[in-house]
């Protein structure tokens, strides 16, 4: 497995995975990943979320076709499915925004982060019908679904895609076109 030396090689390592060996991940591996969720931050430290943890093969299998029929997500020993607590989140942000989405996006990343660095490959996903996953995790009418991802070793490797340049999305003292 590779290792990192510092948070930017986990950061450009990290790639979406949409290819999943069937292989179990260790209980030691999946708890420290768990624990990088739990350990964002959320405004108000409120921490409006819930993270189910779907291992059975039915539900798997349902919940790729609830995410557009995105197949390869049943693949994976672990499918995530992130949700957020739009009741109970700090209701204005900005002086108008809900911050559920934003709170449970930080800790899906941390996860993702972590599980990077133990050599885990993740897959953020957001096309899904949201009333499937619901109907089908049995999640309350006032809880939301925020994004799901697999959780498995990485079978076929996959292209790196690339970004922006800095200048093109840096700007300095007012905003720059
Ligand atoms: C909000 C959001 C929604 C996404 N939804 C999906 C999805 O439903 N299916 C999928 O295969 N990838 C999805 N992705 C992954 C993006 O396609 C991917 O992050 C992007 O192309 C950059 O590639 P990389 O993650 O390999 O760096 C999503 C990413 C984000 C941030």
């Amino acid at each position: 497995m590779k290792s990192f030396r510092n948070l930017i090689s986990i950061i450009e390592a990290r790639k979406s995975i949409r290819s999943y060996k069937p292989q179990e991940i260790e209980e030691e591996k999946f708890q420290y990943v768990l624990k990088a969720f739990r350990k964002a931050p959320s405004a108000k430290n409120i921490q409006p979320w819930k993270l189910i943890v779907v291992k059975n093969k039915k539900k798997k299998n349902d919940l790729a076709i609830a995410c557009n029929n995105q197949q390869f997500i049943a693949e994976a020993p672990i499918v995530l499915v992130a949700c957020g607590k739009e009741d109970e989140a700090y209701g204005v942000m900005g002086g108008y925004m809900n911050s559920f989405a934003i709170d449970v996006t930080i800790a899906l990343d941390h996860l993702i982060l972590a599980s990077t660095e133990q050599g885990l490959g993740t897959c953020w996903i957001g096309a899904f019908k949201e009333k499937l996953v619901k109907d089908l995790l049995g999640i309350p009418e006032n809880i939301r679904v925020v994004a799901l991802t697999p959780l498995g070793y990485p079978d076929k490797d996959t292209v790196k895609r690339k970004r922006k340049p800095l200048p093109e999305i840096i700007c300095y003292d007012k905003y720059v076109e």
